[in-house]
């Protein structure tokens, strides 16, 4: 049967470090189409905001030249972080004088604590409601100038958007995708380059989520003041001896244990005000385990140092657990080591038009 205009979205996580591509496709059992990592040079993508689109877009267009990857009129899946979004979970209850999208929109204005009209606004009803029979909503307000930067690399390459999704829930989607939903609470902790995000997750809805402002390049920037190495060396450094290809000296040793002590401290703080009871917290459910994504996830001592703050178990993710990967393009060799940094591309790719974030 010739099917026309089926093709799968193309989903683009434009993070400070790099753009990870990734196409989906297979039925029920998704595969990977094409996967790639394209580097961005430092000051493209600050903090989730895009600051030079013109250069993420030659360097997406130098990739799709270099591997005959026609994008020409095709639909991509975007997504915004850090400070181009606000998000926050809230229970309404019903109000017979407003409709649902109204009381949303108010709820909004009082929590965003930023003009709306500055914000693309949009809320998804999550179907369930708490203990007081209150309906859950996801709030979310987008930077308009942060969704203007993602349009322009992409209609310059002369692609479309299809879907605008934001990290936290394309976190979910992988999470649920590849490991289900469970009856505790989860963290899903995604350490990037610039920030870490700290998404609580429970029955596969997403509850809570918080941004820390210390991600790999804080890491780097720590090895260069204590070594006094060039920063591209400290990041080779970082990367090696968090990879155990080489051991590290005292001093490095020293700066990559101070940021994951302020990293971690800043973790748990984050999962302890939910479970608090602050912040419309679910009461009662114990928390169980802590996820990782994001390439700076493997920094050296990390993941330990998390599970002694923690007291729980703390697995690195692999977004491929449920997903198929052909091992003669994609080594497994390469993906033991790169797989967690798609957890966001995987978490895109799963979307289909006409989804709602
Ligand atoms: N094996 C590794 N060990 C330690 N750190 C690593 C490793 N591989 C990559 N990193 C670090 O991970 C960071 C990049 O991760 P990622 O690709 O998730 O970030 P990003 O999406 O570009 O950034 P952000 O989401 O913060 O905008 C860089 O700081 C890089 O140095
Ligand atoms: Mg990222």
């Amino acid at each position: 049967m010739v099917e026309l205009f089926s093709r799968s979205l193309l989903a683009l996580d434009i993070g400070s470090s790099s753009i990870k591509l990734m196409e989906l496709g297979g039925g029920r059992q998704k595969k990977v189409r094409v996967m790639a990592h394209i580097a961005l040079p430092s000051g493209v993508v600050e903090n989730g905001v895009i600051k030079d689109p013109g250069a993420a877009q030659e360097q997406l267009r130098a990739y799709f030249k270099a591997n005959r990857f026609l994008p020409w009129g095709r639909r991509v899946c975007v997504t915004l972080s850090g400070n181009a979004v606000i998000i926050k979970r809230v229970a309404l209850a019903p109000d017979k004088d407003k409709d649902l999208a109204e009381q949303a929109y108010y709820a909004a204005e009082q929590h965003f604590q930023t003009s709306m009209s500055d914000l693309e606004f949009d809320f998804y009803n999550l179907g369930s409601s708490n203990e007081r029979g209150e309906t859950n909503v996801i709030l979310v307000g987008a930077k308009r100038e942060a969704i203007d930067g993602l349009m322009e690399i992409v209609h310059g390459n002369k692609m479309k958007i299809g879907v605008v999704e934001t990290d936290v829930f394309a976190m979910v989607n992988m999470f649920e995708h590849n490991y289900g939903s469970a009856e505790t609470i989860m963290a899903l902790i995604n350490v990037g380059a610039s920030f870490t995000q700290v998404t609580l997750v429970w029955r596969g809805e997403y509850l809570y989520t918080r941004e820390i402002a210390i991600g790999g390049n804080e890491f780097t920037k720590k090895i260069v003041e204590a070594t006094k190495m060039e920063p591209d060396a400290a990041e080779t450094a970082k990367i090696a001896v968090s990879n155990f290809q080489q051991d590290p000296t005292d001093v490095i040793s020293k700066a990559i244990a101070e940021v994951n002590d302020q990293l971690v401290s800043e973790v748990q703080t984050t999962i302890a005000y939910y479970l608090q009871g602050s912040d419309n917290a679910v009461p009662g459910i114990p928390f169980t385990n802590a996820f990782l994504a994001g390439g700076a996830c493997r920094v050296l001592g990390f993941e330990a140092a998390l599970a002694a703050s923690l007291q729980v178990p703390v697995t690195v993710l692999n977004p491929f657990q449920n997903v198929q990967v052909n091992h003669r393009k994609y080594p497994p060799e390469e993906m033991a080591l790169e797989a967690h940094k798609y957890g966001v591309a995987v978490g895109l790719g799963l979307r289909s038009l006409g989804d709602r974030a």
